[in-house]
């Protein structure tokens, strides 16, 4: 029988990648002020995602998630939002292109500020610090003073997370979503050299939006035109801070972590029995869990049936990373064996993670492996009948050099020029873009096969 879930049932469950608060009577304090402050969102939004994510599953919708690694206090700006938000604007219209039916939007924004970590302890010239964990749980500089975990950090990264979403809804409902400014953008990125080679898809689009007006189609009679829905998404990794934005909501009685519209579970925390699937678990919000190379069809069928015992479409999101030279072998076994059982989840193919070397100093990720592991993973569904429904990305809008390639050619010698990241590698604005127009190259291709295929049979 599954025990009863409460928000705080995880406490017992054996949890891996918490940080040690030295002072707990802080920590304590601090989650009791949290659970006084107003939620970021609300439950009806994370439903409506829900919906939208249900479409995906049944391959009448593609979803685009995508976003920082980690968020950061030292580059809080409104500019640095705007330019995230903006490329992803871009890419969604070139992928709606490319999937012909609508994307869904979701940021790694407003809340992503916290990481999983391969040792707890970070060695430097003979001394020990705990290992830096994200700006909402200690500093990223070599100091003891600023490795310590300080509670404080989660106020601090709630109120950023409201100042981002707000200016995020800003955006999204306020007119600079407008399909027209995000389509002179991308006209703008295929008059630049990277972007020369998409002009195709462009001129495309230019001659359905002049269709469209038209037929009286504009953005003054069509919201649809002129406003976006996006949503916001992060790891559940610091569950005191997930709990303390949990509420029950009012329509429904069932409970939301309010934290954000969607939350996922890292591939370093996705133990059946530990503490971040039960937590997860009794939450209403769609949730997503990562599955490497190591996640066996046995472990995803045992997680799908704690995360989503109803078997309600939408509600789960499978996010796969496996590499891409490990995706053909990794992929098709997860695939066959949730097919087979009948069970309903999205499949997003996250090519940045298990692509990651290092090279001198840097850690990076090669564009011709990410673009490499998403076609894979595209060809995978379709030679075992299921949907690709989506792709996850960590990217930025700053032209940062953190992964190497694209028309850019950004080479091992260049990535100190612009090395930012609090973590992991990113994709910059101009690779982002190049590999929306790549991947929206590969979905068309994957439709008329598709066609092909259903006309032969
Ligand atoms: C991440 O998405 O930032 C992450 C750490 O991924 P994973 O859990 O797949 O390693
Ligand atoms: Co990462």
């Amino acid at each position: 029988m599954t025990e009863k879930w409460t928000p705080e049932s995880w406490r017992s469950k054996p949890i891996q990648q918490v940080p040690d608060y030295p002072d707990q009577a802080k920590l304590t304090a601090v989650e009791a002020q949290l659970r006084t402050y107003p939620p970021l969102v609300f439950a009806g939004e994370a439903r409506r995602l829900k919906a939208h994510l249900a479409k995906a599953a049944e391959g009448k919708a593609f979803v685009l998630q995508g976003g920082d690694c980690a968020e950061s206090f030292a580059e809080f700006h409104a500019n640095n939002i705007r330019d995230t938000f903006r490329v992803l604007l871009q890419m969604a219209v070139v992928l709606t292109f490319g999937a012909a039916c609508p994307v869904v939007k979701v940021g790694r924004l407003a809340g992503q500020f916290a990481k999983p970590r391969s040792a707890p302890f970070e060695e430097l010239g003979g001394v020990s610090l705990p290992s830096y964990r994200g700006d909402m749980i200690n500093g990223m500089d070599f100091t003891s003073d600023a490795r310590n975990p300080d509670p404080e950090r989660l106020v601090r990264a709630y109120n950023q997370s409201a100042a981002t979403l707000n200016l995020l809804r800003a955006f999204a409902q306020g007119g600079y979503a407008d399909l027209h400014k995000v389509h002179q953008w991308n006209l703008g990125f295929v008059a630049g050299n990277s972007g020369a080679r998409y002009a195709d898809l462009c001129a495309r689009l230019d001659e359905t939006l002049a269709f469209m007006e038209a037929c009286g189609l504009t953005s003054e009679t069509t919201p649809q035109i002129r406003e976006t829905d996006f949503f916001t998404s992060h790891e559940s990794l610091i569950l005191q801070y997930e709990q303390a934005l949990t509420r029950v909501d009012s329509t429904t009685g069932d409970w939301y972590d309010c934290s954000a519209h969607m939350l996922w579970i890292g591939d370093r925390t996705r133990q059946a029995d530990g503490a971040h699937v039960e937590f997860l678990r009794g939450v209403g919000n769609p949730v997503g869990c990562k599955a490497g190379p190591t996640t066996s069809p046995d472990d995803l069928l045992r997680l799908i049936d704690i995360l989503n015992p109803a078997n309600e479409p939408g509600r789960l999101t499978i996010i796969t990373r496996m590499g891409a030279d490990q995706v053909e072998v990794k992929l098709p076994p997860l695939l066959r064996a949730v097919k087979r059982e009948g069970r309903s989840v999205v499949w997003l193919s996250d090519p940045m993670h298990a692509n990651t070397v290092k090279m001198g100093d840097y850690k990076t990720r090669s564009f011709d492996r990410i673009l490499a592991e998403v076609k894979s993973s595209f060809a995978v569904h379709r030679a075992e009948g299921t949907k690709a429904g989506g792709v996850h990305f960590e990217m930025t809008g700053q032209d940062v050099t953190e992964c190497i390639g694209g028309t850019q050619a950004i080479t091992e010698a260049r990535l100190g020029d612009r090395y930012h990241t609090h973590c992991d590698p990113r994709l910059n604005a101009t690779q982002a873009l190049e590999l929306a127009f790549l991947i929206a190259e590969s979905l068309k291709d994957e439709r008329s096969q598709g066609r092909t295929v259903a006309q032969a049979s």
